[in-house]
């Protein structure tokens, strides 16, 4: 029987979310940590799960479509891929090794493998273009708004500056990070709403804030392309205090961002924020131990340029 193997990467930012939204630039890295679909045919959709996080669940048919928003994204990506390829049935495992919805773009990299998977059994060729507007379909059918962002990195890989549908590849070597998976509270829906709702109010000071992060992305930009770390995590953590005074972190996350100044060049939330996903510059032993010493799970993660067999 064929069988097919996909990985999508998680997504971390090293500058510019929530600015992005009102058209700022960001910088977003493909991590070597994210989804992998293992598919072969078969009749219907059939799925098991395994969280190298939370464990194994096995779902057969539609049944927990309603229950789970994770089966929701899986369900209406492999609709697309009926659609689009005329696939009759896939049995799929899902290795997801990053935990859902703590803002590392899983939902994004479920759909961008499962895609890549589905594409490779039915002999389709499927661009990096082609599958980040597929993924943003399918976000956007099950979350009612959904980030072009996320979508497009997971796709594409690399190192990306972003800026509205702009995406530009920077070649550029970054050391290995240091992702700490904390716990998140609040949506990406809702926390971009509560941003809106406070520039309304307010909108010369948070386009202020605004405007600081874009010269945060811009210097960020030039000290990665001239390699320098100790400037990209200087402006990292400068980032993280800019996002915590719209009200994005929380005080583990502060506290985090603070014990690991000594170890790193520079740490700050990543995405949405509400906790979550916690990125410093660069991995270190001790940088790990401390984040552990708080309770948290935390990942070394490389840039993720690579293609693999089905990928
Ligand atoms: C979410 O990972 C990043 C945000 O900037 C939203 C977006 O860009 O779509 C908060």
């Amino acid at each position: 029987m064929v069988e097919f193997e996909a990985f999508s990467p998680g997504v971390v930012k090293l500058f510019g979310e929530h600015a992005v939204v009102y058209g700022h630039p960001a910088v977003a890295v493909a991590i070597d940590r994210g989804v992998r679909v293992v598919c072969r045919e078969g009749s219907g959709l059939r799925v098991r799960t395994v969280s190298t996080i939370s464990g194994s669940v096995e779902w057969i048919g539609d049944k927990a479509v309603v229950e789970s928003q994770f089966f929701a994204y899986i369900e209406a990506a492999y609709r697309l891929a009926r659609e689009r390829w005329g696939v009759s049935g896939i049995n799929a495992e899902v290795v997801s090794e990053l935990p859902p919805s703590i803002g590392a773009a899983t939902s994004a990299a479920t759909v961008g493998a499962f895609l890549k998977c589905a594409a490779g059994l039915a002999g389709a060729e499927l661009s990096a273009e082609e599958l980040a507007e597929m993924i943003y379909s399918v976000e956007k059918l099950v979350q009612g708004a959904a980030s072009r962002m996320d979508g497009s990195v997971t796709a594409m890989g690399g190192v990306l500056l972003v800026r509205g549908s702009e995406r530009v590849r920077l070649n550029v070597e970054i050391p290995e990070l240091l992702v700490v998976l904390t716990p998140r509270r609040g949506t990406t829906r809702s926390l971009v709403a509560m941003v809106r709702e406070l520039r309304e109010r307010m909108p010369e000071v948070v386009d202020s804030v605004f405007a600081t992060i874009s010269s945060i992305v811009n210097r960020g930009v030039r000290c990665l392309e001239s390699g320098d770390y100790r400037c990209v995590g200087e402006l990292m953590t400068m980032n993280h205090w800019l996002l915590a005074s719209l009200g994005l972190s929380n005080a583990q996350v502060d506290s985090l961002v603070r014990a690991l100044s000594g170890a790193v060049y520079g740490a700050k939330m990543s995405g949405a924020g509400g906790g979550g996903v916690v990125v410093a510059l660069p991995y270190t032993d001790s940088a790990r131990a401390i984040a552990e010493g708080f309770g948290y799970e935390a990942v070394r993660a490389r840039v993720w340029n690579g293609t693999r067999r089905g990928d």
